[in-house]
């Protein structure tokens, strides 16, 4: 497909520049690969299209002769390494993903670009490095580079039904399912699964975490085959598939009366389950299950806790290394808003800290990045690093439910950085949320990072082009967490637009400005929330501010914010080690950002920052619509320096967000005001 926005940041546009051009090319006549696996052959077939789509040369490809050939492609044991200078040993202490990707000459002399895996996926990786190379214009004469992910688990989640709608999906409907049935498109498939492994990402689970009815079937015979066909297309990218389960499915498919995890039948049953998955999929991940969240069935029926719920099918799964993700997302969403004692934020640790030490050890715990729910500003969640003897699994949100929904630019990469940086103290100092899910903290024998994905069967595959940045900087950040925003932001833009210096320019300064607008014309200080009930989108202050959903801001005529602290509110903040405690319940150390999240005050209350509350509210608030404005100003400037479908297709969205912005400042100055009956110092409009 020849659409821009639908490469993404596999453009492979033509090298322009002369020079360049022809040094690239002395490289490219003749490629050599030992192996011959469906790896290995996706990255022949990569780097064969994307050097001729760039160089507007054809290689030849010469299987297991390498004498001829300057680039060369195998794994370690594959290749004669020694020949080219290179140890073993380099080898042994590399992850199974790990590569060199080294320019060398032979013993002859002669120049060569060496793709070394530790295993094919190694291959596959050090392809997608060298295309990247040549995409960002970097030299590749004297390449000496080693590399691993640093994270074993690093998944994407879609949250699509088969009816083809998406869970919070903000550009179009399923790429993988249509009118309860598989997608016959397995070309798009194959094009989604190019994408997440060119950015290093290695699992995928396909339907929503919310299995309905239909859904359940997926590990039945009437769908298996076709999930074995789509397993088939992302196994050739080294991406391992995972399927989202029916807690009940011993009940719905099995006709037993029970799913209760420690009754013999609903085991064996699952047993039995798990082996013809198998038949079809010898390398199957796994499940993905959320269990008594938010209405989805689960142990607590039968009197059972996530242990137990979560251990018969990991011990269904383990003969097959089978990994079983069990999401802590469980909180109680029928809460009375009356009851102050119950706080959502509590939920996630307070189910699982308990049972800490009791899972096996396939189990792998699912922890949202905060205590919440995926919202523009909360505090990293204190579930992550306490569990110290339980595999954990970050995750992300990609799709943006409460940031803007794909219309809005929020550029999500700075906010994942502050997480994975993130000092949980839980080892002492220095124990970031990227060595916790790095698996090195406490030694896991599994852990990582996943996301919800943001894409759908929209020509750009996101909605606005501009959120592809955040599915690229997510995987990348899934490889290496201490890549900085900056070179990531940066390789994307290279990637998908070219050098032209006021592109990348304009386009940096949008995105990494994105998130902080965002969070400036949306909810201040940390609070949350205040979206329209239902679909997340757009203002709505008190929207759920008496419901069930235990996220509330407690605002009243005086001041506002939850109090957390352990003297006077709910005790949250003990669930964090020292000295976080201390720092989020202090009024004096909180940080400004946050300072709702964990204080209510009055509205007079002074920042760190020297304003009060409410003038932070109304200054944020103005601010964030001129940057919009300003977003807008510097996209103009880049009409004919882009694909022009692009730049609509952001252009359009841009005033969108305007309009969004817009709505939300007057919103929220206007119910501020009113409550407060405080005016700001500025005396801008206020309704
Ligand atoms: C959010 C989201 C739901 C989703 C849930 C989850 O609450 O709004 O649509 O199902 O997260 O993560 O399970």
């Amino acid at each position: 497909n020849n659409v821009k926005g639908y490469r993404a940041w596999l453009q492979y546009s033509k090298i322009e520049d002369k020079r360049m051009d022809e040094e690239y090319r002395s490289w490219f006549s003749a490629i050599g690969v030992a192996g011959d696996t469906s790896i290995t052959n996706s990255a022949i077939k990569e780097l064969s299209d994307g050097i001729e789509s760039m160089l507007d040369v054809a290689p030849t490809v010469n299987v297991d002769s390498l004498q001829t050939a300057s680039i060369i492609l195998g794994t370690y044991q594959d290749i004669w390494i020694e020949d080219y200078g290179m140890s073993p040993e380099l080898f042994g202490d590399l992850n199974n993903e790990g590569y060199v990707l080294k320019t060398t000459p032979n013993d002859n002399g002669e120049k060569k670009i060496l793709l070394i895996g530790k295993t094919d996926k190694g291959i596959l990786y050090a392809t997608y490095h060298l295309l990247r190379l040549i995409q960002s214009r970097k030299p590749i004469h004297s390449l000496d580079i080693v590399d691993a992910p640093k994270n074993q688990f690093r998944m994407m989640n879609q949250w699509d039904n088969i009816d083809g709608t998406i869970e919070r999906g903000y550009s179009g409907k399923s790429i993988f399912y249509y009118e309860n049935d598989f997608s016959e498109d397995l070309e798009r498939i194959k094009d989604y699964a190019r994408l997440l492994s060119s950015t290093g990402l290695n699992a995928i689970s396909i339907n929503n975490v919310n299995v309905w009815d239909v859904e359940t079937n997926l590990i039945s015979k009437q769908y298996l085959p076709k999930v074995e066909r789509v397993a088939n297309i992302f196994r050739a990218y080294g991406i391992t598939l995972f399927l989202s389960i029916n807690y009940a499915s011993p009940i719905a498919l099995g006709n037993l009366d029970t799913a209760d995890p420690l009754d013999e039948k609903v085991r064996a049953w699952w047993k039995k389950k798990v082996e013809e998955i198998y038949q079809y999929i010898p390398d199957f991940g796994g499940f993905i299950v959320k269990a008594d969240s938010e209405n989805r069935p689960g142990p607590f029926s039968y009197d059972r806790d996530h242990a137990d719920g979560a251990n018969v099918l990991a011990e269904a799964l383990k003969p097959f290394n089978g990994i079983l993700i069990w999401r802590c997302f469980v909180y109680n969403n029928l809460q009375d808003w009356r009851d102050r004692s119950t706080d959502r934020a509590r939920a996630a640790y307070d189910n699982f800290k308990p049972i800490d030490g009791q899972f096996l050890d396939n189990v792998i715990l699912q922890i949202k990045n905060g205590p919440m729910d995926f919202q523009v500003r909360e505090p990293v969640s204190p579930l992550l690093g306490a569990l110290k003897k339980t595999n954990q699994l970050l995750e992300l949100q990609v799709a943006q439910e409460y940031t803007g929904q794909q219309k809005d630019v929020c550029y999500l990469i700075p906010q994942w950085k502050e997480i994975l940086d993130f000092d949980t103290y839980a080892k002492g100092e220095g124990t970031k949320i990227k060595n916790i899910a790095g698996g090195t903290t406490y030694n896991n024998s599994n852990s990582g990072i996943a996301a919800v994905s943001n894409i759908g069967n929209d020509i750009n595959w996101t909605g606005n082009t501009l959120a592809q940045a955040n599915l690229y900087g997510f995987g990348r950040l899934t490889w290496n967490p201490d890549l900085t925003t900056e070179e990531i932001t940066r390789d994307w833009i290279h990637l998908t637009f070219g050098h032209d210096p006021l592109v990348v320019e304009n386009i940096e300064y949008i995105l990494l400005n994105s998130w902080k607008t965002y969070e400036n014309y949306t909810v201040p200080l940390g609070i949350g929330w205040m979206v329209n009930p239902g679909h997340h989108y757009g203002p709505n202050i008190d929207g759920y501010e008496y419901s069930a959903w235990g996220t509330y801001h407690f605002a009243d005529r005086d001041g506002i914010g939850v109090d957390r602290t352990v003297e006077t509110g709910t005790g949250y903040t003990s669930q964090y080690f020292p000295p976080n405690v201390e720092w989020y319940n202090s009024l004096d150390s909180c940080p400004d950002e946050l300072l709702l999240f964990f204080h209510h005050v009055p509205y007079t209350h002074v920042l760190k920052s020297g304003e009060t509350v409410i003038q932070h509210i109304y200054n944020t608030h103005f601010k964030g619509v001129e940057e919009v404005e300003d977003f807008i100003y510097k996209w103009d400037k880049l009409v004919g320096s882009i694909d022009n479908r692009i730049f609509e297709n952001v252009k359009e969205r841009l005033y969108l967000q305007l309009k969004n912005a817009t709505d939300w400042r007057d919103k929220i100055n206007t119910y501020f005001y009113r409550k407060s009956g405080i005016s700001d110092n500025k005396n801008r409009t206020i309704y």
